[in-house]
């Protein structure tokens, strides 16, 4: 393991590599306790730089030889690098043999074991925990893999590629030797050897030509797998048909792995997944759970082209490939929803993660540019900030120079690049230089300061009725956080009168006819917007569709926010204006000592959305759910979570008796009658039908009523599908119901032998509202539960990661939550340091709260800092959080 103080890397100090890797031939002879690695690299020397010794990456290895051209030559360890003499040939062979020990691997990264069988994952550094390498994206080499094994527990050999040869060995021992064409960096690399079937399914792209499709999982999961299959074809079709990228490989392969650190990777040609992102049926996962296969399979893919035919030149243009990725998967999400109103929710979604986890990061301690400038541990850096913003720093270019723009910029950047590992400067250039006269290109400079300023700009807006003229001035001005420059902000705006009509928008030297909604770009501090033609007071709507990632300060009134939530023609800033009033309401209630009585109006408004005939269920279930606690923090300074939580479910309360008769008619209007699919036009109503559920329940509890958890109760054991089994049981659980033991019981004899439902199992019960402490005193039950274990990062992220963002669970008063938050990140470090360090994030807030919150988190914080052994990974985050 990595421990202690590691030196911090820094951008500005990249070099070329003194070395390059042209071909790497490797031989496993693959076993759980001892894997041999037998390498030998075809290397040339960077003949643009000045002789120096080759250096190696290579980590918890055991070295047995090293040759070059044959010979057996000195090495010397140095800082953690296999140093070798700079050989007297520009070009030559190395030799190296190795062992490494794969089942004693509990960080899951390098080759190691997950259930019987072996995998790697090699993104970012974990290439150099198989054999020595310069294990750095620059540095590309064509690979041809033979895998050696014993066949009965290992009948299926994976690598990259084609497979080449396969056959018999003696000892029940068998062998694949498998071949990539494409020259790749290392972390593209991989290999499975394991006891595994596939769903296949060959295709045919445009150009004519036929491809394998295969999807590996255990046995007795092919069922499992369909629509993970289908979601690959749809990323196949859609990628070819908007960016005209078509598939590469003759074979394209999926193998989905119990124990893995993250969602997914996109080794060339074959991908390794989290089953939680592979294995769905209707009776086992909710439609959530395969609306996340769609988007995951589909990032994965795209990678195929952003990620592996143009890689990264170092890490930190990790937003390069991860940033155009997730806007690419967004854009497929949304396309493949097949209505306006259903873009519009997806859109929520991912504002509202960006909006809860981002501007989080970027207002905490881990605040860093989606091009950071320096780190100590890479993997700390796969971030919100890197993935989420990224995505919306390409999102302002695609609104720039629009659809035809963008992809026209997509050409220019694979006719440059193709084949390179490449900078995030590189990726503005082609876009910028293919959109000539766009405000991307006349302003690129201001624009490239998104990848090199952290924080969240804010914007303030305010707008001026002159009657007499008939014209209305916006006044729009940016605040960048301290020592930064203002920053491209592509405003989206529309006017509405009063009465919900939307306004012309004509500026003031413009002629000709105006549409209703426009792009009002800003490259200054301040801009100064005149509307002219208007007849009446207009309310605007800005940040249509959330055209910037900024916090809006725009001072509407209530009145104003009502009238954008009964008419704004964007469904995002009507949903908007639903947060908004939900918001202003919940920050007085926790800053009022006495409980507040929600206000008639609202109650109505909300009343008016949930029974609106044209508005899509799906669509209303987001704009009755009020702002998360984690949402609502960062809205606040010296936060009181108890006192959040306790304003929140307060209002709930509310909600839940003034609007009973309503949530009861949403519950019977809603049901799904016909069969399960997981398309909007279903998911959307039994997302409403649940809130509507969840909220009956909770009024119960007022009332005495015991129908509704006997309805809830009853869809527990009846539901046919995991949506609405797991919405049952939600609205049991959330509510404190006493029905929820029995319903938690039968879940678990139900599902005991799902662990991905049993994840839900444990994520419901630590995810729960903290009530009288029994939230806090059931996650510690449950840590002592047999089928909890820090093993499976699925597990601990579902009992532990759930727990350390449940605020009122976790923010106690007697500091008990910080005492086992610290207990608990020394002992994921010790078996998993980048799931601890993960972990270990929950605290970053810590000085946004209150005193005494405050103090008692500093002191958990600095025990942690004060252990004796800390990987680098978790010192990273802990040193940065107490700095
Ligand atoms: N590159 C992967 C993705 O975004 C994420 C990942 C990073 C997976 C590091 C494993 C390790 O799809
Ligand atoms: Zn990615």
């Amino acid at each position: 393991m990595r421990e202690g103080a590691s030196p911090l890397i820094q951008r500005s100090d990249y070099q070329a590599p003194a070395y390059w890797i042209r071909t790497a031939d490797l031989t496993f002879d693959l076993d759980g306790a001892k894997t041999i690695v037998a390498s030998k690299l075809q290397i040339e020397r960077n003949t643009d730089l000045p002789v120096q010794a080759l250096r190696l990456h290579g980590e918890d290895l055991n070295l047995l030889r090293v040759l070059i051209d044959g010979q057996s030559v000195s090495f010397r360890h140095e800082d953690g690098l296999l140093v070798l003499d700079a050989p007297e040939a520009n070009s030559f062979v190395l030799e190296i043999r190795n062992t490494i020990a794969p089942e004693k691997n509990t960080q899951l990264s390098g080759l190691y074991a997950s259930g019987s069988g072996l995998f790697t994952q090699c993104e970012a550094e974990g290439f150099r925990r198989i054999t020595y390498f310069l294990d750095r994206p620059d540095v590309m080499a064509v690979y041809s893999v033979t895998l050696r094994a014993d066949k009965k527990k290992f009948p299926v050999l994976l690598s990259n590629g084609n497979l080449v040869e396969q056959g018999d060995l003696d000892a029940g021992r068998h062998y694949a030797k498998w071949s990539d064409p494409f020259p790749k960096p290392s972390y593209l690399f991989a290999v499975v050897a394991a006891d595994l079937v596939a769903r296949e399914q060959w295709v045919r792209t445009r150009s004519g030509k036929d491809h394998l499709l295969q999807i590996f999982v255990k046995r007795g999961d092919l069922e499992k797998t369909e629509h993970a299959m289908n979601s690959l074809i749809a990323s196949i079709v859609w990628d070819e048909a908007r960016f005209k990228l078509p598939l590469d490989l003759e074979r394209f392969m999926i193998v989905a792995v119990d124990d893995f650190n993250m969602g997914a990777m996109e080794n060339k040609g074959l991908n390794l997944f989290n089953t939680k992102y592979v294995l769905a049926t209707p009776a086992t996962a909710t439609d959530a759970d395969f609306d996340g296969i769609e988007s995951v399979v589909a990032h994965e893919y795209f990678h195929n082209w952003t990620g592996n035919r143009i890689t990264c030149r170092d890490w930190f243009q990790l937003s390069l490939k991860e940033g155009l990725t997730v806007f690419r998967d967004q854009e497929f999400s949304r396309d493949m929803t097949g209505s306006a109103s259903a873009r519009a929710v997806c859109r929520i979604g991912d504002v509202r993660r960006l909006r809860e986890v981002q501007f989080a990061e970027d207002a905490g301690p881990m605040a860093h540019p989606v091009r950071p400038e320096a780190y100590q541990a890479i993997d700390n850096f796969y971030t919100a900030t890197v993935y989420e913003k990224g995505a919306e720093v390409v999102r302002m270019m695609h609104t720039l120079v629009g659809r035809e723009g963008f992809a026209a910029g997509m050409a220019l950047y694979f006719q440059r690049h193709d084949g390179q590992a490449v900078t995030c400067d590189d990726f503005a250039q082609a876009m910028a230089d293919a959109n000539p006269s766009s405000h991307l290109a006349t302003s690129l400079d201001v624009f490239k300061r998104w990848y090199a300023q952290a924080g969240t700009p804010r914007l303030t807006a305010r707008g001026e009725f002159n009657a007499e003229a008939g014209s209305y001035t916006l006044t729009l001005r940016q605040h960048s956080t301290p020592g930064a420059a203002p920053q491209l902000l592509p405003v989206s705006v529309a006017l509405f009168g009063r009465d919900g009509s939307a306004q012309p928008l004509q500026l003031a030297h413009e002629s000709g006819a105006a549409g209703t909604e426009r792009v009002l770009v800003m490259t200054r501090a301040e801009h100064r917007f005149t509307f002219t033609g208007l007849t009446g007071e207009v309310v605007p709507s800005l940040l249509r569709d959330f055209s910037a990632p900024v916090v809006l300060d725009d001072g509407l009134s209530d009145a104003d926010l009502l009238v954008l939530l009964a008419h704004d023609t964007d469904a995002f800033n009507r949903w908007e204006a639903s947060q908004r009033l939900a918001t202003s309401r919940l920050l007085a209630a926790a800053a009022s000592s006495q409980p507040t009585a929600v206000d008639a109006a609202y109650v109505q408004a909300l009343r008016s959305v949930l029974r609106h005939p044209d508005l899509d269920p799906a669509f209303k279930d987001l704009a009755l759910t009020l702002p998360s606690a984690r949402f609502l923090m960062e809205a606040m300074e010296g936060v009181d979570p108890q006192a959040l939580h306790a304003a929140r479910e307060h209002l709930l309360d509310q909600l839940a008796e003034q609007l009973h008769e309503d949530w009861a008619w949403a519950w019977t209007a809603h049901q799904v009658r016909e069969g399960y699919s997981p398309v909007p036009a279903q998911s959307g109503r039994r997302a409403l039908a649940n809130l509507a559920l969840a909220m009956l329940v909770r009024d119960a509890r007022r009332s005495g009523d015991t129908v509704w958890p006997g309805r809830a109760y009853q869809r527990c054991k009846d539901a046919t599908n995991m949506t609405d089994r797991l919405g049952a049981l939600t609205a049991l659980v959330y509510a404190h119901a006493e029905l929820a033991e029995p319903a938690l019981q039968r879940f678990h004899a139900q599902f005991q032998h799902d662990p991905l439902v049993l994840d839900k199992w444990f994520m419901l019960q630590a995810g729960a509202p903290e009530r009288d402490g029994k939230v806090f005193a059931r996650v510690r039950q449950l840590l002592q539960h047999p089928d909890f274990t820090l093993n499976n990062p699925n597990r601990a992220r579902a009992l532990l990661f759930t727990w350390d963002t449940n605020p009122a669970a976790f923010h106690r008063s007697d500091a008990a939550g910080y005492v086992l938050w610290a207990e608990k990140v020394l002992e994921m470090d010790s078996v998993n340091p980048q799931l601890a360090s993960r972990f270990a994030r929950g605290l970053d807030r810590w000085r946004n709260l209150a005193e005494t919150y405050r103090n008692a988190a500093r002191e958990a914080i600095s025990r942690v800092a004060a252990a004796p052994k800390l990987s680098s990974d978790a010192r990273e985050i802990i040193d940065r959080a107490l700095q």
